[in-house]
């Protein structure tokens, strides 16, 4: 069956979106996972924060970027000097998708179709928090972000302007940061630190 967006509320406050997003049946994502997994941060945060989708921990305990990706993010906040308290943290997609092995539960790429589904609830947060600068993690938040044309490595680490004027950009994933080895993984961090270093426009 081919996922629909979710019907989200047109009005109301962003802890009514996040109350509504619990009862999310818009793709099959639902139903294994524990929980939807919302943004969370100030309503009025002037830095929006978009991920892939929650990994395990954060589908344990229903806040995004708590996990070893989180940890990676956290690390580069605070060496930019950046509180991560002052940023709305959120996703493009709010179920983790996994594949049993074992015990173990193993992260899955979403799909298009899971982004398209669950774009409502990411616009529905943009549109109430109303940011001066979105910040895309990977190339799943920049497909939901800038659309189906933009290119990640091509792209990232510039601005550039929504349809509604915000601004925003792109970086690499933490996760991608975890996957390299060695000195590679020393660049890709480099990467990601100089990228997020962007920030600093946003919140001066
Ligand atoms: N990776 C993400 O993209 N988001 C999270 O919340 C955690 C890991």
């Amino acid at each position: 069956i081919a996922p629909v967006v979710a019907p989200t509320p047109a009005a109301g406050t962003l802890d009514a979106l996040r109350a509504a997003a619990q009862a999310c049946r818009a793709c099959p994502l639902w139903e294994p996972a524990t929980q939807t997994v919302f943004g969370e941060g100030p309503p009025d945060a002037r830095v929006l924060l978009v991920g892939e989708q929650p990994g395990d921990a954060e589908d344990l305990t229903g806040r995004p970027f708590v996990g070893p990706s989180g940890q990676v993010l956290d690390r580069a906040l605070a060496e930019l000097g950046i509180a991560r308290d002052r940023l709305y943290l959120t996703n493009a997609v709010k179920h983790f998708r996994f594949e049993r092995r074992g015990k173990q539960r193993l992260h899955r790429n979403p799909e298009v179709a899971h982004v398209d589904a669950c774009r409502g609830w990411l616009a529905g947060e943009i549109e109430r928090v109303r940011p001066e600068a979105v910040a895309c993690l990977g190339a799943t938040a920049a497909l939901a972000v800038f659309g189906a044309g933009f290119r990640l490595m091509d792209q990232r680490g510039s601005w550039h302007t929504l349809h509604d004027g915000t601004r925003a950009f792109a970086t690499v994933h933490p996760a991608w940061v975890l996957r390299q080895r060695g000195k590679e993984r020393d660049a890709a961090y480099a990467t990601f630190v100089a990228d997020l270093a962007l920030l600093g426009d946003a919140l001066a």
